[in-house]
């Protein structure tokens, strides 16, 4: 089973990913735990390329390309033969990441997002929970964390509640695999929902 956590900066999803595939294995699952951008050498090598620098170093075309050749190393190189090898696969962010940042937020690239997804990587994730939190809340965690991974974070709160509309549509686009997460509360709390829900 391939599982994916989504939401927007500072959201916690990095800690819940943690805190489901620490649940699954407490019921004796062998669990993969990943992320993106990055989750194999070649797409970290990526990534650094994607969350550094400038906000608007990359058109967004450039941008959905990067992510997207990332997605598909990762899809290679881990996710693939994880689930071949009949392990749960637990990833923060996947496709849905894309579809918001690029094909929502940062111009009108949903339908090339769509396009590049279906050619190069095809694959949905089983089940997909967006944590779902304030964005002014989300920036200013983001923000506290510091560091130079702050692309995304520097393009404010209005880009941010751009975010949270664009995955609150796809959980109403995908009643079937996405569920939003109340994402308030403790990280046990929100953990706890996660665990109910799937
Ligand atoms: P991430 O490491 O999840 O950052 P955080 O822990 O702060 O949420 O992701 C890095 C940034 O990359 C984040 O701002 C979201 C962005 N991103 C996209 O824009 N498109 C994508 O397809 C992915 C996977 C991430």
């Amino acid at each position: 089973m391939l599982i994916s956590l989504e939401g927007i900066d500072g959201c916690g999803k990095s800690t819940q990913a943690r805190l489901l595939a620490d649940a699954l294995r407490a019921q004796g699952r062998d669990v993969v735990l990943t992320r993106e951008p990055g989750g194999s050498p070649g797409a970290e090598e990526i990534r650094r390329l994607l969350v550094e620098g400038a906000g608007e170093r990359w058109s967004p075309e450039t941008e959905c390309l990067l992510f997207t050749a990332a997605r598909r190393d990762h899809l290679e190189r881990t996710i693939r033969p994880a689930l071949m090898a009949g392990r749960v696969v637990v990833t923060d962010r996947f496709a849905d990441s894309t579809r918001v940042y690029q094909g929502a937020a940062r111009g009108d690239l949903r339908d090339m997002v769509d396009r590049l997804h279906a050619l190069m990587i095809g694959v949905e994730p089983d089940r997909t929970f967006v944590i779902d939190i304030d964005p002014a809340t989300g920036l200013a965690r983001g923000n506290a964390r510091g560091g130079a991974e702050d692309r995304f974070e520097s393009l404010g709160l209005s880009f941010q509640q751009r975010l949270a509309t664009g995955f609150r549509a796809l959980a109403a686009e995908y009643p079937d695999r996405v569920r939003l997460i109340d994402g308030s509360g403790s990280a046990d709390d929100v953990s706890a929902r996660i665990l109910a829900a799937l």
